[in-house]
Formats: C-alpha cells, structure tokens, sequence
C-alpha cells in the first residue's frame, strides 16, 4: 500500500511523510508522540491495524486487518484556538469529496464529522488539540474510514462499510492519495481564510443534516433543534421547540436524527 502512496502523491507536502506501521494501537496517539520530535506539517502515520483505536466520546473505533484506513495526520496550522475545530469539518469534507469521486456512491456528511452512506456511518474523524508550552499549536486529525469491511458486529448497528453497502471491493491506497491531495487544497484555503464561510455552501450541500430535526446531546442536556444551517464559524445553526435559535459547538456535542442515526 505504502509503495502506491508514494507513487502517485500529487501534493506539496501533505503525506510526504509517511510512518506506515503493520499493527499499532491507535494512529492518534503516535501521531502526537510525533509532534514532541518535531515531524514536519503533514505528516501521515498509517497503520493496517489498530489495537486500541479511539472514537470521539471515549469510544472504541474497530480497525480490523486489511479493510480500513486508518491514519492521522499532523498539522501546525496558522490558526488560533477556536478556529481549530472547524478543521475536523475540513477534513471531513475533504474525504467526503474524495469518496464520492473514486466510489460514485452517494457519501453524505453527518456534522459534525461523520461520513455516511445509506443512512450508515462509513467513517468517523478524530481530531486531538495539543497546545506546546510556548502556546504553539499542533493538530492531529485522525481519520477511520471502513473501506472493505465485510461485515460489523451487531452491537454496531449504525456502522458500516463501502464493501457492504455497495457489494465492491475499494483501493485503499487509491483512497488515500485522492484525499491527501483535495485536504491540502481545502487545508491551504481554510488557513489563509481562517473562517468557514467559503465551505459552507460545499459543506451544506453534502449535509444530510439541514432541514432536519435532530437530537443534541450535549453531556446530560437532551433537546430537539430543527437544523437551519452552518455558519461561518463551522457551528450548527438550530432552532428549538421554544422558537429561540442556538448555535451548536462541534467540540462535544452528539447530535442524532430523530427517527434514527441520521
Ligand atoms: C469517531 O467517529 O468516533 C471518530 C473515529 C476516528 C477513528 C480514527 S482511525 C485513525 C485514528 N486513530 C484513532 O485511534 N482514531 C482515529
């Protein structure tokens, strides 16, 4: 796989380099290992399995042999604290677009960071914030996505795969070079803009979100919200049940649709 990648990398510097690994226990947690020794902006750790993957939430990420990819990736952006979270939305974004145009499948984005087909989870994003002692900022997003999967344990009912959905078997090195190259572009842009505004036309367009009711969670509070749109902070927009409109944070909430998952 590591052969392909480096192959076919059309980017400047995202994913050049690369620590590839046959087994580790989570992707994320070596990546910020990495930013102690100073690793170059973009660097890519991959790893075939995971033994310990994270979710968001405190969640277990099952990261089987062979089928997924599971990677993060190590960013220094230019950008101050609270623009940091709408990056994940780029990243998502980015792969969304990338999947869409390799696979031909209909991928929607779940906000804050989930990509979903058939009303499934496909893949999931983690980003982690690490603050230096001198304030500087490092991210590493951290990205799953069940590729090749053949099938997920029933405890898992909204988890799925592209194998499943589609009955084709998927590239994962393909995957990958296509989302390194659309990251960097979008990265780039949301750097130099540091707000969301120009994304959230692309973003609402692919978000199975708008117009819908949702569930919020966040911690022990419980309400419904008719979501109305992103804004330019990559926030949700929704109106309660008592008219008033909230803005939604990304960081962490857990939003869920009110029939089902979506
Ligand atoms: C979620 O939706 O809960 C986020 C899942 C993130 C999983 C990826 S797999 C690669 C990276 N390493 C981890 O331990 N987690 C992320």
């Amino acid at each position: 796989m590591i052969e392909q990648i480096l192959q076919n990398l059309t980017t400047q510097y995202i994913g050049h380099n690369i620590k590839y690994f046959d087994e580790i226990d989570s992707t994320n947690t070596y990546a910020k290992q990495l930013i102690k020794q100073n690793v170059p902006e973009g660097t890519l750790v991959l790893s075939n399995i995971q033994t310990q993957g994270k979710g968001r939430l405190g969640r277990a990420w099952v990261s089987a042999a062979d089928v997924g990819i599971w990677m993060s990736l190590v960013l220094y952006p230019k950008l101050k604290p609270e623009e940091i979270s709408a990056l994940t939305l780029v990243a998502g974004l980015a792969m969304c677009q990338s999947l869409r145009d390799i696979t031909n499948l209909n991928i929607k984005l779940k906000w804050p960071n989930d990509l979903v087909l058939n009303r499934k989870k496909i893949c999931g994003i983690l980003s982690e914030l690490i603050i230096g002692e001198n304030d500087e900022v490092a991210v590493v997003v951290g990205i799953g996505v069940n590729v090749n999967t053949p099938k997920f344990n029933k405890s898992l009912p909204f988890a799925s795969s592209l194998f499943i959905e589609s009955e084709r078997q998927f590239n994962r090195a393909d995957i990958i070079v296509n989302f390194l190259s659309e990251f960097e572009h979008l990265y780039e842009l949301y750097n130099t803009q540091r707000n969301f505004s120009s994304f959230i036309n692309m973003y609402e367009k692919l978000c199975l979100n708008i117009g819908e009711d949702v569930y919020i969670q966040n911690n022990d509070d419980k309400y419904i919200g008719h979501v109305i749109s992103l804004t330019e902070k990559g926030n949700l927009l929704v109106k309660k049940k008592d008219g008033n409109f909230e803005e939604i944070f990304s960081g962490e909430v857990s939003i869920r649709g009110v029939g089902d998952y979506v």
